[in-house]
């Protein structure tokens, strides 16, 4: 997908929920963003949220601090964020309008930076880290949902020569990170019907360029993903993410 079909894929995409859907997540693994971000952050921590999108995860998960700034390169993701934090009543956050790839932040300023699900630069996140300062990341790995991929002929990160988990690790580490740790999180979303399935698969990433931007997606070979991946009524997802942090050096 191209940079701008990607934004105008996210513009398109401001007020997106999977609540519709009734997805039941089981984890198999125990990387937990959220439990390391209140780990680390104290009462005058400064943190950044990176594609941060409407919100919705600071104004749920981030912890109480001096400082919270939500930033995302969609001005309909921004606008949606700072309509959620009116109605949220939380203080000492805000919103705007940035490219993580061309990152306009004070360098120094931040203790913690999040980017979940989103891409990043790690030289520039450096740059605004204090010495000390954490770097969390968490992303969708290229074997997500794999066996729906290979009957499917593609998806997201079919043709990546090397997984995105591993270029990010590469990349923090190139970067001058230190305490880099990577680390693969296993999840299984249960569906309870076809109908809810083929809507989720038809509007989330994952099946991009075969059911997205190519031809709509294929009934017959739907219908044999379901056939092998149903269990006790229940179509189930195999989602491969990834958790990396990474610290700034102190000196
Ligand atoms: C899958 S959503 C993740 C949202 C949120 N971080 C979460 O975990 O729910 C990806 C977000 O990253 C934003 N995004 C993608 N590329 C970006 C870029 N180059 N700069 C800033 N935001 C970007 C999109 O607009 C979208 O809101």
């Amino acid at each position: 997908m191209s940079h701008e079909s990607e934004f105008k894929y996210f513009e398109n995409m401001a007020h997106w929920s999977f609540d519709e859907y009734g997805i039941h997540e089981v984890c198999l693994t125990d990387w937990d963003l959220y439990g390391l971000l209140k780990s680390y952050a104290g009462p005058d921590s400064r943190i950044l949220d990176l594609g941060t999108a409407g919100g919705e995860k600071i104004l749920e998960f981030f912890p109480d601090c001096a400082e919270i700034l939500g930033t995302d390169y969609s001005p309909s993701m921004i606008d949606t964020a700072r309509a959620n934090l009116a109605a949220s009543g939380r203080k000492n956050i805000s919103f705007k309008v940035m490219d993580n790839l061309n990152m306009d932040v004070p360098e120094g300023h931040f203790d913690i930076v999040v980017a979940r699900h989103t891409c990043t630069d790690p030289v520039q996140i450096l740059k605004c880290l204090k010495p000390g300062g954490h770097l969390l990341i968490r992303g969708v790995d290229k074997h997500d949902c794999w066996n729906l991929k290979l009957i499917m002929g593609g998806g997201q990160g079919w043709n990546e020569p090397v997984p995105v988990s591993i270029v990010d690790y590469e990349n923090v580490l190139k970067a001058g990170f230190a305490d880099v740790e990577l680390v693969p999180i296993h999840t299984r979303e249960y569906f309870k019907d076809r109908e809810t399935f083929k809507t989720f698969l038809e509007a989330v990433p994952i099946l991009i360029d075969v059911a997205i931007e190519g031809s709509p997606l294929d009934d017959d070979l739907l219908d044999r993903y379901i056939a092998a991946n149903t269990v006790n009524g229940m179509i189930v997802l195999y989602r491969r993410y990834y958790g990396l942090t990474a610290r700034k050096p102190v000196s």
